[in-house]
C-alpha cells in the first residue's frame, strides 16, 4: 500500500483545544482548568448521545449547549458578550506547533480534514490559522448528520477525496476516533501525546488532581475497544518520515 491520502482529525489533533483555556480564565478567574475540561468531555459526549438519539444537532450547536451546560454545573453566571468571547475562540483555536511544517512536508499527498466541527466552524477555523492553503479538502460530517465514530463518517473520505480506504492515512489523537477510524477499516495512526510515564508522574505530582489530569486519563489513552491502530506516533513532526516508510 503507498498513502495516496492523510486524512486528519481537527480537534485534538491539528489544533489544541486547550488552547481555550486563555479565554476561560479570562472571564472566570481561577476556574479556567475546570471549564476547560468539563467543557471539552461535554461535547464530545453530546456528540456520542445525539448521535444515539437520532437528534442530531451540528457541532456549532452542541459546542455551545455544551459551555452552557458547564458554567451552569459550575453555579457561574454569564452574559452573552462573555459567553461569545469564549465561543469565538473555538475559530481561532491554536495549532499544535508542528503542524504546519508536517503538512507542508506532505503536500504530494491528498491532505484533508475529517471533522466533527460544522462546515461553517472549519472554514473559519482553517481559513484563520493559514492551513487553507495546505489542504485539499475539509469534510465535515455535517453531510451526514451524524458524528465520527459512525461508520457512516469515515465513508465521507472515499466519497470527497475518491481515495478508498486502503490508500488512505487517518490521524487522530482522539483515542476513540483512532479505534472508530481503524474499526471502519482506514490505516490508522494514533498521536499519543500524553505517554503512560506521562500520566503515571502528573498522577504523583499532585495531592490534587487537576482538571487536565482528569482528562488526560478519560481522553488521551487508549481505549480498550477491541481495536487497534496500526501505528502510534508522538506528535505531527514524526509524520512524513511515517508516511514514506508506508509501502508494501
Ligand atoms: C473532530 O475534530 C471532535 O476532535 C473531533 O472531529
Amino acid at each position: 500500500m503507498s498513502v495516496k491520502a492523510v486524512v486528519f482529525d481537527a480537534y485534538g489533533t491539528l489544533y489544541d483545544v486547550q488552547s481555550v483555556a486563555d479565554v476561560t480564565e479570562d472571564a472566570f478567574p481561577g476556574y479556567g482548568g475546570i471549564i476547560t475540561q468539563v467543557w471539552r468531555i461535554k461535547q464530545l459526549e453530546y456528540t456520542w448521545l445525539r448521535s444515539l438519539m437520532q437528534r442530531y444537532e451540528d457541532f456549532e450547536r452542541i459546542t455551545r449547549d455544551a459551555l452552557a451546560y458547564t458554567l451552569g454545573s459550575l453555579g457561574l453566571e454569564y452574559d452573552d458578550d462573555s459567553f461569545a468571547r469564549i465561543i469565538d475562540k473555538y475559530l481561532h483555536l491554536d495549532l499544535y506547533p508542528d503542524a504546519l511544517a508536517a503538512l507542508s512536508a506532505l503536500k504530494d499527498r491528498k491532505l484533508a480534514i475529517l471533522s466533527n466541527g460544522s462546515p461553517g466552524m472549519l472554514d473559519a477555523l482553517v481559513r484563520n490559522s493559514g492551513l487553507d492553503r495546505l489542504l485539499d479538502a475539509v469534510i465535515s460530517v455535517d453531510a451526514k448528520k451524524t458524528f465520527k465514530p459512525s461508520p457512516q463518517s469515515y465513508m465521507l473520505i472515499e466519497e470527497i477525496l475518491h481515495v478508498p480506504p486502503a490508500e488512505v492515512l487517518f490521524i487522530s489523537s482522539n483515542p476513540w476516533d483512532a479505534c472508530g477510524a481503524k474499526a471502519f477499516g482506514l490505516n490508522v495512526a494514533w498521536i499519543e501525546r500524553v505517554t503512560p510515564e506521562k500520566m503515571a508522574l502528573a498522577c504523583l505530582e499532585s495531592e490534587t488532581l487537576p482538571p487536565l489530569t482528569m482528562f488526560w486519563a478519560l481522553r488521551t489513552q487508549m481505549d480498550e475497544l477491541g481495536v487497534v491502530p496500526d501505528h502510534r506516533i508522538h506528535g505531527l513532526a514524526e509524520l512524513p518520515a511515517l508516511v514514506s516508510a508506508i509501502r508494501s
